[in-house]
């Protein structure tokens, strides 16, 4: 089988995590917790990081370091993973759902504007797949409207917008170290923003609202939360970060590769790299067209047949049960991305005679 997503586990993974089990340091305090918040700040160019247990949980901290809660209203896009959405619940506030782009598959900032109301606190774009949102757009009707800006890099974590990390323009990014994900920790998160004072409330918000007194007593002014990464896996995380840009470079060579043995194939549409953006292609996607002689599932289970794992795009979140009352604008793209969208393996470990035997059963 060639699987969809797998993490590339060959750098110093091993001789880490070994030196927080000879040391005993296996918890949530750690040199390499402090070390992983460092080196992740300096790879990124941002102020301020918090390690968190996983993506959704960096997510859920953003919210609540930003006090969104009851009676607000959050702006997302329909087609995501549900984690974000989730979390603008867990903190008691509604999302409001927007369209996508039919080329870039994230928030359409045109659709914007129309969906902000009194209540309405903060814009959540979910930088989907490896392409980020046009994010100056969406900054400037955040300014305009005086809200904040979560950016969900979880899924573009190297891309760049305007050679800026994806994750570090908005007030607050998160991102996710799940198995899946470009670096991984087995499961992680990392809360990241430029604004010193948030990035310390989030922090305070995520380690139980801690103060040590100077008997060594724990006071707590308010409720707080354990968000907290253990050492073993933040010193995963070190040593995974190490090796980012070698794992760019091969996802970017491997998307290079895929485009050139699809691109004139009748029926399939590629992905895009916008201008002054660099897409990591976490997960390279295409869109199966109405003239393409399969439809999109048929072609999943063609690939399965030939031991290839492809995947459908995020069904639209705005159709669960759970939210299917909740507010939301024209959902046109969404609707039309779930049912073309598919995703090809994207694995660091990819070999070229893969992509080659992937793109002669698409294009045969
Ligand atoms: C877009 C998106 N947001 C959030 C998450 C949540 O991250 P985690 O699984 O680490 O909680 C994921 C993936 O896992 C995701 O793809």
């Amino acid at each position: 089988m060639i699987p969809l997503c797998i993490p590339r586990i060959k750098g110093n993974e091993w001789k880490y995590i070994k030196d927080c089990l000879d040391t005993n340091w296996v918890s949530s305090v750690g040199s390499y917790v402090n070390k992983f918040e460092n080196d992740f700040a300096n790879y990124l160019k941002v102020r301020k990081t918090v390690v968190t247990m996983n993506g959704t949980a960096a997510l859920e901290l953003a919210l609540r370091t930003l006090d969104i809660g009851v009676g607000d209203e959050v702006i997302i896009p329909s087609l995501t993973f549900i984690s974000p959405v989730n979390t603008i619940k867990y903190v008691g506030a509604e999302p409001v759902f927007v369209d996508v782009c039919r080329d870039t598959w994230v928030i359409d900032t045109e659709k914007i504007e129309e969906m902000i109301t009194p209540k309405t606190k903060a814009i959540l774009p979910v930088q989907i797949y490896g392409h980020p949102a046009d994010m100056d757009k969406i900054m400037e009707i955040a300014k305009k409207h005086n809200l904040y800006v979560i950016e969900d890099a979880t899924e573009s974590l190297g891309s760049l917008y305007k050679e800026k990390a994806v994750g570090t323009i908005g007030h607050i990014g998160c991102y996710s170290f799940n198995g899946n994900k470009l670096i991984t920790t087995g499961a992680g998160g990392m809360l990241v923003t430029n604004d010193e004072k948030l990035g310390e409330r989030a922090k305070y918000l995520s380690t139980q609202t801690k103060t040590v007194l100077e008997n060594g007593g724990f006071y707590h002014e308010e409720i707080g939360y354990n968000f907290r990464m253990p050492n073993l896996l933040a010193a995963m995380g070190c040593a995974q970060l190490e090796n980012i840009e070698e794992y760019i470079k091969i996802k970017r060579e491997n998307a290079k590769f895929y485009n050139e043995l699809l691109k004139d194939v009748k029926g399939i549409t590629l992905p895009v790299e916008k201008e002054e953006v660099r897409n990591v292609y976490w997960l390279y996607s295409v869109l199966v067209e109405d003239d393409y002689p399969l439809t999109r599932d048929e072609l999943i289970f063609k690939l399965k047949e030939n031991g290839i794992e492809a995947r459908s795009f995020f069904m639209p979140i705005h159709e669960m049960p759970t939210y299917k009352n909740c507010k939301c604008g024209d959902m046109r793209i969404t609707n039309q991305l779930a049912i073309k969208g598919i995703n090809l393996p994207s694995s660091v470990e990819l070999r070229k005679e893969d992509v080659e035997s992937i793109c002669s059963i698409i294009s045969n």
